[in-house]
C-alpha cells in the first residue's frame, strides 16, 4: 500500500551523515511507490513554541506565521512521520526541536493525529550507543504520546565527518527500513 511519509530534517549539513541516511531512506521509500514530502528543517525559518495555546484559532496550525505552518499540514495527512538528524550536546538540534514543539498545535487544535507511524534516524560522533538516547528517549515518548507506533530506527555512533557514514551501514539500514514501511 502506497503511503504518505513525511521527513523532516535537523541537520544544518548539507552533504553530511544523516543527510546521506536520509537520502537512502527516501529513495528506497520511493521505489516502493511511497509518496515522500521532505522538509530540511535546517535551511527554513522555524521558531519555538510560544505556548500561547492560540493554536488554529487564525485558520493556520500556528498564530506565529513562520515555515512551521509548511510542515503542519502535511503531518496531518502523513500516515509515517520520519525524524532525521544528528546528536548536538546529547539532544536534540534545535534546528529540528521548534518543528518538534510545534506539533503542541496539532494537539491543542485537537486534531486527530493519532494512528500514525513514526521513524528515527540519528547519528553522533562518539562511539557509546547511549548518547543516541538524547534524541531517541524524546522521540519515542513523543510518538506514544501521540499514539504514533515506532516503526523502526537507525541509530549509528562513531561517525563525525561528512562521508564517515559510509564506514557504517546506516545508509543500509536506511534503505531496509523503508523497504519494510
Ligand atoms: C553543535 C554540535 C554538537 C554536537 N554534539 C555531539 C554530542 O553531544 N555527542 C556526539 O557524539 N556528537 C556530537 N556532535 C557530532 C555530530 O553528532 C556528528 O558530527 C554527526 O555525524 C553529524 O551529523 P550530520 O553530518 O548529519 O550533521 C555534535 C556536533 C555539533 C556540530
Amino acid at each position: 500500500m502506497s503511503k504518505k511519509i513525511v521527513v523532516i530534517t535537523g541537520s544544518p549539513r548539507r552533504g553530511g551523515n544523516s543527510f546521506a541516511m536520509t537520502d537512502a531512506f527516501i529513495e528506497a521509500a520511493e521505489a516502493k511507490g511511497h509518496k515522500v514530502t521532505r522538509f530540511d528543517a535546517a535551511m527554513m525559518n522555524i521558531g519555538g513554541c510560544h505556548a500561547c495555546e492560540t493554536c488554529y484559532k487564525t485558520g493556520k496550525a500556528c498564530s506565529f506565521d513562520d515555515d512551521f505552518n509548511m510542515i503542519a499540514p502535511v503531518i496531518l495527512e502523513a500516515d509515517v512521520v520520519v525524524f532525521t538528524m544528528p546528536v548536538y550536546w546529547y539532544s536534540i538540534p534545535s534546528q529540528i526541536k521548534g518543528v518538534i514543539d510545534r506539533i503542541y498545535s496539532l494537539v491543542v487544535g485537537g486534531k486527530d493525529i493519532a494512528g500514525k507511524e513514526c521513524v528515527l534516524i540519528a547519528c553522533c560522533e562518539e562511539e557509546d550507543k547511549t548518547v543516541l538516547d538524547g534524541v531517541r528517549i524524546p522521540i519515542e515518548r513523543t510518538a506514544a504520546l501521540n499514539k504514533w507506533k515506532m516503526a523502526g530506527e537507525v541509530l549509528i555512533p562513531g561517525v563525525l565527518n561528512i562521508g564517515d557514514i559510509n564506514r557504517t551501514d546506516g545508509c543500509a539500514q536506511a534503505a531496509a527500513l523503508a523497504e519494510k514501511i
